[in-house]
């Protein structure tokens, strides 16, 4: 293919294709084509589709290529990939690319390029998939938990490095997990710490296998490297990790210490590294445990049981009858719902004195409790969108406006005109997507759309004030009113109108979740009015709710609460497929590129015909895991 870069470069004067990838491309990254033109985007079914954001140049070159089918070779100025983007032909994406500007003259120069080039089709055109070796790290919790299970160690040394970021929706992919100088730093301080802890009272974690003596050290390393490493050191590497113990000779102990310690900084600790039989245990007792593969797994990998289909489900089912695997899930669930978006939510004192840390708490648990509920007493996955019942405290019974369970976490039913069902219902929800005083009914309808469908809504363009004009007592407005304003503007209709109107539909909750009939909007006074004695004391407004909303692009989607919207989103084969989707990023660390669409299918029809049982899921995703 190189050859064919080169004969090109040479016999045409034109821009060479490095110019691709160092002009035209960053111009497109830079006018943020890829947010609708991907597989999850709202033009996933247009041809343009972008590779994903971490593409290697040789993808990148491909692609450049590849764009070819949306050039007019007679008239290159009127191919789309040129009016499009500038707008020329009317372009829901709109104008991203300026007229007149050097953007629009490095698109202009490679549209030339490609109407120029022989007519052939070129290598780079063939179907070929973007290579799926992704490198990634442990992830904090995965660190906690696998030096928990290596040193015995409790104390979550992870709690403290730098938070993680969420991308594709978890904080285990690929794409986010770059080392900063600070988490590189944060590593060095926790192995240190940690190999000291592990030998202060002496031994006490039994991590040395024999008698302390000149004879034990290799012993000790191969014996604790397979575990750190989580699979067996090379000949070269036992060499090398006496060398650093014999450093610390005088003493076993110090010398043990320093191996500990010079492991727990190694890239064979810190990254997914393994190979072959030793990979797929890593893989399965981290996407099931979160943590290291235990000695049964290990002895698995060793006798060739990984190496069949029957091998792996056996092992399969036997991590997912273990409690840990209930932890792991937690996880999911934790960072599919963002849970640590619900713990770091402020709500307005004066209007929700109710919103305390116990409170949610108690919201997440709740989540957790109908979550764990269906997931390990194998109901129907798609009750988290139906459930017309609650494990509930007594306070969220209370906020619910439903009847107290009998104990905290008993199970309640909610009566037939409930406006009430499943996680869209609760307040870990309906909290997550409002702000300090009010809903937004753009977060609700976000949420729905990215997290629940699996589609993206690009963010709003750059220099648009998306804070919502202010109530005022000349003109006291109700959210969607104030919403509305937007809806009649095209360029943000656009938009807008996908999201905002399905959290329409749930403005009968509040920030926190409980029901109301009315929007009560308070406008407290200014300092400056308190000062000119204009306004002293705060006016209370109680507006309609119309509580009506529809999920655009989906057919009969109108609904009027939570529980229809529920109802329909579970009979959706879109949400019912982005649940496959979910589990497929979280366990694979990564999302899904077009080459996965056939395991993806596959693992959707095990779920639907099982009656979406998770754990034929979760076998269906384990078999498609790479
Ligand atoms: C906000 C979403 C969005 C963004 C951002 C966006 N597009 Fe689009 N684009 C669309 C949609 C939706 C379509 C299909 C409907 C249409 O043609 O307008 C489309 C169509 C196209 C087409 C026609 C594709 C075909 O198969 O006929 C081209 C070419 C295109 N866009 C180029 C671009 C380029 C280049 C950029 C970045 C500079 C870009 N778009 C940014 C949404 C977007
Ligand atoms: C390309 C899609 C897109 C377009 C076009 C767009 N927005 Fe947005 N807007 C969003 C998304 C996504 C959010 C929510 C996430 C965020 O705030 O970043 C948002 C949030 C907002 C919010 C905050 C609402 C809330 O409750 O949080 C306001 C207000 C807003 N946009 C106004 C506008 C206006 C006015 C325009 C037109 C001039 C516009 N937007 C155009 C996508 C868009």
């Amino acid at each position: 293919m190189r050859t064919l870069f080169l004969f090109v470069a040479i016999t045409l004067p034109l821009p060479a294709v490095e110019d691709f990838a160092t002009r035209l491309y960053p111009a497109l990254q830079k006018a943020q084509c890829r947010l609708c033109h991907n597989d999850n985007g709202v033009a996933s079914a247009t041809r343009l589709q972008f590779p994903r954001a971490s593409a290697t140049s040789q993808e990148i070159d491909r692609f450049g290529l590849r764009l070819r089918s949306l050039v007019n070779r007679a008239h290159p100025e009127e191919s789309l990939l040129f009016r499009k983007p500038t707008n020329r032909i009317p372009h829901t994406g709109g104008e991203r690319i300026k007229p007149g500007s050097p953007e629009e003259q490095a698109l202009r120069a490679w549209v030339e390029y490609l109407a120029s080039l022989p007519e052939a089709p070129l290598e780079a055109e063939r179907a070929t998939g973007p290579s799926r070796k992704t490198l990634r790290r442990l992830t904090n919790s995965q660190y906690n938990h696998t030096v928990r299970d290596l040193l015995g160690d409790e104390t979550g040394p992870a709690d403290r490095f730098p938070t993680e970021d969420f991308v594709n929706g978890y904080t285990n992919q690929a794409e986010g997990q770059s080392i900063s100088p600070l988490l590189a730093e944060a590593y060095g301080r926790a192995a240190e710490r940690l190999a000291r802890a592990a030998f202060s009272g002496g031994d006490s974690h039994k991590l040395i296998p024999c008698a302390p003596s000149a004879g034990c050290r290799a012993d000790f390393i191969r014996q604790f490297g397979r575990r750190a490493f989580r699979r067996p050191l090379t000949d070269g590497e036992i060499a090398r990790y006496e060398r650093v113990f014999a450093a610390r000779d005088a003493n076993f102990l110090d010398g043990a210490r320093l191996v500990v310690e010079t492991m727990l900084q190694s890239p064979h600790f810190l990254f997914h590294l393994s190979t072959g039989a030793y990979a797929t245990a890593n893989r399965l007792s981290y996407f099931l445990w979160d943590t290291m593969p235990d000695e049964e797994l290990f002895h698995a990998a060793e006798s060739g049981q990984l190496s069949s289909a029957q091998g792996i489900e056996k092992q399969v089912k036997r991590l997912l009858d273990n409690p840990r695997a209930a932890d792991s899930f937690d996880e999911f669930l934790a960072q599919w719902m963002r849970f640590d978006r619900l713990r770091n939510a402020i709500r307005d004192r004066r209007l929700f004195p109710e919103f305390t840390a116990e409170l949610v708490s108690a919201m997440t648990e709740e989540t957790q409790r109908l979550f764990r509920s269906l997931v390990w007493q194998d109901r129907n996955f798609l009750e988290f969108f139906t459930a017309d019942y609650a494990y509930l405290t007594p306070e969220l019974a209370k906020l619910y406006g439903v009847p107290s369970p009998g104990e905290p976490w008993a199970r309640v039913d909610f009566s037939a005109g409930s406006p009430r069902a499943g996680v869209l219902g609760e307040g870990t929800y309906l909290a997550v997507t409002s702000k300090p005083a009010d809903t937004s009914p753009t977060e609700r309808g976000l949420f729905v759309r990215e997290h629940f469908l699996c589609q993206i809504v690009p963010p709003p363009p750059a220099g648009v004030n998306t804070s919502l004009p202010p109530v005022t007592d000349e003109k006291p407005l109700s959210t969607r009113e104030r919403l509305q304003a937007h809806l009649s503007n095209p360029t943000c209709a656009s938009c807008h109108i996908l999201v905002d109107s399905i959290g329409f539909g749930l403005e009968k909750f509040d920030a926190i979740g409980k029901f109301r009939e009315k929007q009560e909007v308070t406008i407290y006074p200014t300092a400056d009015e308190l000062k000119l004695r204009k306004k002293i004391k705060p006016t209370e407004y109680k507006l309609d709710i119309e509580g009506v909303g529809t999920v655009r692009g989906l057919q009969d989607s109108e609904f009027r609460s939570a529980r229809e919207l529920g109802r329909r989103l579970a009979r959706e084969p879109v949400c019912q497929k982005c649940i496959v989707k979910q589990l497929f990023r979280y366990a694979n660390g990564r999302s899904e590129e077009p080459e996965d669409q056939p395991l993806i299918e596959q693992a959707y029809n095990r779920f639907r015909d099982s009656q979406f049982r998770f754990r034929e899921l979760v076998l269906a995703i384990v078999s498609s895991m790479d």
